[in-house]
């Protein structure tokens, strides 16, 4: 039988939240319950999680879907949370994993378990990309030699005779492991490695529950001047800051470029921001007969602010005419440069509507525009 140990039983202090950050929801469920979901999929027979007394109700909560799954009691350090729960341990392989990577993949799961049953130990890592130093007081000590240097990860696999072995033997020599391989390493064997996941994180600080990548939305429609309207003496409309010549001209307060101000709001919707109309109103003065593209550049700057920069975007462009073909490329290189973006990552697609509605009626254009944000360093 196989026994994973969950270990939920520290105090989130560095996330700050007040609360064990195992018990915060990521993707709409506790951290806690990703891990145990992952596990309890897989053949093991009994899981344990230690926790801490206070906890106890809430993480019994997230457990009861599982009926393989109970708490234990946790200690004052990792290693004792270990310790006592490798004491109640009914298997004989244990996977040991910090409940607070919720990220961990069956595929990990099912290695580990493999390497144990093989080699009596299996320890995720992975190979270190950057270059790695040993380093005191703010100064480098020593260069490591990175083709040797990994990254260790949990779930780590081990015959639970041997692992509690050898934190008896630790305990009695009062040292502290931040991890489970350490200890065996010193009092086993040599821990034998299998393919971590660089997507396995722990979540440790506040920032690492906001998601990575934000989606937005944005539309907007402008109308064409009618024939008895009496539209201004121009020959041209504008669209993602190129001007295109058409019998049509659209009505607007600034310059008109309908693509551009669906952009804007896609940009602003994904950084959590209010929309267009309210950080440039057309009431406002300012903004008669504004340039779109520096409305966008504006745009930019406040979703710089709160920390985002653009991946993507991608624009659907309803317009029964003009013909909007041959100005697409230049569009593109337009956004390109205002979302310092490489061309590839703007998609610019145009339609008529076939005849059908405001839109085949040539009655006005309406685009779509949906962007991908990362999150930026910089807020
Ligand atoms: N853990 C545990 N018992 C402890 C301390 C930690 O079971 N006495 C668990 C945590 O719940 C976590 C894992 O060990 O799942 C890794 O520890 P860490 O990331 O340090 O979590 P916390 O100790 O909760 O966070 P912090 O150090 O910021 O307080
Ligand atoms: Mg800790």
């Amino acid at each position: 039988m196989i026994t994973a140990i969950l270990l939920a039983a520290g105090k989130g202090e560095r996330a700050g939240f007040g609360e064990n950050k195992v018990l915060r929801e990521y993707d709409g469920l506790p951290v806690l319950a990703h891990a145990l979901s992952a596990f309890a999929a897989e053949e093991i027979g009994e899981i344990l999680v230690a926790c801490r007394a206070e906890d106890e109700p809430r993480i019994n909560a997230i457990i009861r879907p599982y009926p393989n799954a109970r708490t234990v009691p946790g200690g004052d350090t990792r290693a004792d949370s270990v310790f006592f729960a490798l004491k109640e341990t009914k298997g004989e392989t244990v996977l040991i994993h910090d409940a607070a990577r919720p990220f961990v993949t069956r595929r990990m799961i099912r290695d580990c378990i493999e390497s144990t049953r093989r080699y009596g130990s299996g320890v995720p890592a992975l190979p270190a990309v950057d270059t790695t130093v040993l380093a005191e007081d703010g100064k480098i000590v020593a260069a490591l030699p990175r083709a040797q240097v990994y990254t260790v990860q949990t779930p780590q696999g081990f015959r639970t005779k041997e692992l509690l072995r050898a934190y008896e033997q630790s305990r009695q020599n009062n040292e502290i492991f931040t991890d489970d391989s350490g200890v065996y390493a010193k009092y086993v064997a040599t821990p034998k490695l299998y393919e971590g996941d660089a997507g396995n994180r722990k979540l440790t600080f506040a920032e690492d529950f906001s998601p990575a990548e934000r989606v937005g939305f944005g539309a907007d429609t402008h109308a064409f001047y009618t024939e008895n309207e009496g539209a201004p003496f121009i020959d041209f409309i504008t669209l993602g800051g190129v001007r295109i010549p058409s019998e049509k001209i659209l009505k607007a307060h600034s310059d008109g470029d309908v693509l551009v101000h669906a952009l804007m709001d896609a940009l602003l919707s994904a950084a959590g921001l209010r929309d267009i109309g309210y950080y440039f109103p057309d009431t406002d003065a300012r903004y008669a007969g504004a340039d779109s593209m520096e409305l966008l550049a504006e745009t930019m700057r406040r979703v710089k602010d709160e920390g985002f920069a653009p991946k993507n975007a991608s624009i659907s462009i309803l317009a029964e005419t003009p013909r909007l073909s041959p100005y697409i490329e230049r569009m593109k290189q337009n956004l390109a440069n205002a979302l310092l973006l490489p061309l590839s990552a703007i998609g610019i697609a145009a339609g008529t509507n076939e005849k059908l509605g405001y839109v085949g009626e040539k009655k006005g254009i309406t685009v779509f525009a949906t962007v991908m944000l990362r999150k930026t360093d910089e807020s």
